[in-house]
């Protein structure tokens, strides 16, 4: 075993983690990034149509549009504080990006770029609007690289192929996490005065998921297993648009460049369910209307699909329809979404220039997750009581600016900008702080949990990968777009039957240390595991409609008993205890609403869009 001592470790190296690995040390900390990931794999890479920031650089735009239309898109659930922080904040963070390099397309002035994306309007709901700053259709990607070389500038140390597998809490503290180095099996402690988890989200839990294999939610379920709260877990997005059958990311971006979303009857169903915005409402409302369309027969060949078309053609005449002057051609929709050209093509032998593209709702951003303030620190309660020295940022964290939906281009905004609120405050806190010790043997639960997999191996039957499967229909079918009560408490059943299997069956064959993948690979889905079970036992517990968590049985939304967040503790003093420990679900923080305190259009209403 190695120990590093650094004032602050930060967990995960997309943009969350390298934006706070930055501002940390900027603030003067000594920092280390511990990656399972080379930092340029990062997922923050597959977000890909752009982020929000009200530059107004086409047309009129205000942070307060942005912070409304994150409210009204996240079904009034968003705390306010934090949407306002989120919209304001967003403004000079992307000019920042800018400034360190990042090759945003451009105007013909010279601009940033901007184009439309769901949800995000002018003017208190009036129009579609152009916020989304885009690099073609690669923006998360370009995000990461600036960062990376911003971090490298800066001596950040990055200890990549480092999978984090603890954290480390003494004295009332987080005081580090404990990793497996890929390359060697060896255990390394991280000892550190303040710890960011940016570790990203747990789209893997579903079948149809936009969310790379690494996706599986390490971060959020270490600290859960060490008694933090997760909160909104019942909130888990599903894209309108993946590619069928393998849910790959089709970005939002080529509706807000003019494409079109159409049924068997080659009928442009959005209108009927968003009449004012069509094919840009937000995702919770368009992914429910292609389902409503495949259960009404309306799938392309009867199937669970529709279209989405971006030929040129198709978007003319749509662009005429509407009274717009703007014209596309095959050249520029070949410029402006490059990545999709090239992932119908490669994947599903399509031309997007030729054919439409056959899509699907496919799982794509939690909500929910570890809870926070406005400045990164966990919170432990209703009453905002913070962990000292634990943080968390980007999808991983729960601020919770997004409430019951993201609206598309919020997360590479929510990354960048409570990733660098989260690094100031470390660096703050760093100067101040005392490291706390190490707790007594570091390692010794979690090196435990590992000797228990790897000698469980040689009398299991059963492989991770099916193991997986079976969680991944159980959520699709039962906690997915469309839920109901019974459906739900079947998949709690499941998911808990599947971790005794786990516990009881499971077989890999590498039983090596260096590069052991498959014994990595079979920790993850303990992970996956104890964040399918957490989703569907919020899931059950909250008795109305609202953004993503649709309920065939409470369609409406109830603002009299549910204007809460959820806080979800696992009941055990030990992260790998036998059997199921309870669950206890607490709902009375309330939503922070001080925008609707000043301002009625805040209040919360009926979604029209
Ligand atoms: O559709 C997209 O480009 C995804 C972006 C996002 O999730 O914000």
């Amino acid at each position: 075993m190695q120990t590093h001592q650094f004032d602050a470790i930060i967990v995960g190296a997309g943009g969350a983690g390298l934006m706070a690995a930055l501002y940390a040390s900027m603030g003067g900390a000594n920092v280390a990034v511990v990656s399972k990931l080379y930092p340029t794999r990062s997922h923050t890479g597959a977000a890909l149509g752009g982020i929000g920031a009200a530059l107004g650089n086409y047309e009129e735009d205000k942070p307060l549009w942005h912070a409304y239309d994150t409210v009204k898109g996240g079904d009034y659930l968003a705390d306010q504080n934090a949407a306002k922080v989120l919209a304001e904040n967003a403004v000079d963070a992307v000019i920042e990006l800018e400034h360190m390099g990042l090759p945003f397309d451009r105007t013909p002035e010279g601009r940033i770029s901007q184009r439309r994306f769901g949800g995000h309007t002018s003017n208190f709901g009036e129009k579609p609007v152009r916020r989304a700053c885009h690099a073609a259709d690669r923006t998360g990607h370009m995000i990461l690289q600036t960062l990376y070389q911003q971090c490298i500038k800066r001596d950040v140390r990055f200890f990549d192929e480092f999978h984090v597998v603890d954290v480390l809490m003494n004295q009332g503290a987080c005081v580090g996490v404990v990793a497996i180095q890929l390359g060697s099996g060896e255990y390394h402690v991280f000892h550190g005065k303040a710890t960011l988890f940016a570790t990203g989200g747990w789209g893997r839990v579903w079948r149809i998921t936009s969310n790379a294999h690494t996706l599986t939610g390490d971060g959020a379920a270490v600290v859960y297993r060490r008694g933090v709260p997760m909160e909104d877990m019942e909130f888990f997005q599903f894209h309108p648009t993946g590619l069928y059958g393998l849910g790959v990311l089709l970005t939002e971006g080529i509706r807000g460049e003019g494409g079109i979303l159409l049924n068997r009857k080659g009928e442009r169903f959005m209108e009927r369910y968003a009449p004012k915005i069509k094919d840009l409402a937000s995702r919770d409302v368009v992914s429910r209307a292609i389902y409503h369309e495949v259960r009404a027969g309306n799938g392309i060949n009867g199937k669970d699909y529709v279209h989405l078309d971006i030929r040129p053609a198709t978007v003319n005449r749509y662009l005429a329809e509407a009274g717009e002057t703007r014209r596309v051609d095959d050249a520029y929709i070949a410029r402006v979404l490059a990545e999709t050209l090239d992932v119908c093509r490669t994947f599903a032998g399509v031309d997007p220039l030729r054919e439409a593209m056959p899509i699907q709702p496919t799982a794509h951003y939690a909500m929910g997750g570890i809870p926070t303030n406005i400045d990164a620190e966990v919170i432990m309660d209703e009453h905002e009581t913070v962990l000292p020295g634990m943080y968390a940022a980007g999808e991983v964290a729960c601020v919770s600016c997004h409430g019951a939906n993201r609206l598309g281009t919020n997360s590479l905004v929510d990354l960048i900008v409570f990733g660098r609120r989260g690094g100031m405050k470390i660096a703050e806190y760093v100067k101040k702080a005392d490291f706390v010790p190490l707790p007594a043997n570091p390692t010794a639960e979690i090196e435990a949990e590992f000797n228990r997999l790897r000698s469980a191996r040689a009398n299991g039957k059963t492989r991770p990968y099916q193991l997986r499967k079976e969680m991944q229909a159980v959520m699709m079918d039962n906690v997915g777009v469309f839920r109901v009560e019974q459906g739900m408490k079947d998949a709690v059943t499941s998911v808990r039957e599947l971790r005794d299997r786990y516990r009881s069956d499971l077989t890999f064959d590498d039983t090596g240390y260096k590069f052991n993948t498959d014994l990595l690979e079979a920790w993850e889905l303990g992970c996956l595991l104890d964040l399918a079970e957490v989703t569907a036992v919020s899931s059950v517990a909250r008795t109305e409609s609202r953004g993503a968590h649709f309920r065939e049985d409470f369609q409406k939304r109830d603002d009299e008993n549910w204007m809460v967040h959820t806080l979800a503790y696992r009941k055990s003093d030990q992260p790998y205890p036998a059997g199921h420990p309870d669950i206890e679900l607490n709902h009375k923080k309330p939503v922070d609403t001080s925008l609707a305190a000043e301002d009625p259009r805040f209040a919360p209403k009926e979604r029209v869009y």
